[in-house]
């Protein structure tokens, strides 16, 4: 099976973008990591980033031909984006949300997620490993399904 791990607007500049919240990995050092660990469970991964919202739609829409479940961290559209809520909800394959921050130590507006009214779960504060956790919940939601 194939998972679709799908980050949103800034994270291609993770290393660079306040690595005191957000933690000195690079984008592509989470996708090797990611690509490691979901092997070991016997999943392929597509990994995609998008500054763009219609982008990250598209990926989703695109989830329930090609795969079996989605990670998705959707950075700040997390807190804004219903078409992207919309998304989730039609794709019809577990979604677990991640972020690096713990999105409720942080402002208020962070504290909501449309992302969660479509997800099993979510993981935030654990940095990078965060990825690595979702990658387990999504392995066991997709083989209890
Ligand atoms: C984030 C948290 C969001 O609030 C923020 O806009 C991001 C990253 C995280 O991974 O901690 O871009 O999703």
């Amino acid at each position: 099976p194939i998972i679709l791990i799908v980050n949103g607007p800034n994270l291609n500049m993770l290393g660079k973008r306040q690595p005191e919240v957000y933690g000195r990995e690079t984008l592509a050092d989470i996708e090797a990591a990611c690509i490691r660990h979901a092997g070991l469970a016997g999943l392929d991964v597509e990994f995609r980033q998008s500054n763009h919202e219609g982008d990250l739609v598209d990926w989703i829409q695109g989830a329930r031909e090609r795969a079996a479940g989605i990670v998705i961290n959707a950075g700040a559209y997390t807190h804004t984006s219903i078409a992207i809520l919309d998304a989730l909800l039609s794709a019809e394959v577990p979604c677990v949300e991640v972020h690096l921050s713990n999105i409720h130590q942080r402002e208020d507006f962070r504290h909501h997620s449309f992302v969660s009214k479509a997800a099993k779960g979510m993981i935030c504060g654990f940095g990078s490993h965060g990825y690595i956790l979702a990658i387990d919940a999504l392995a066991r939601l997709i083989r209890g399904s």
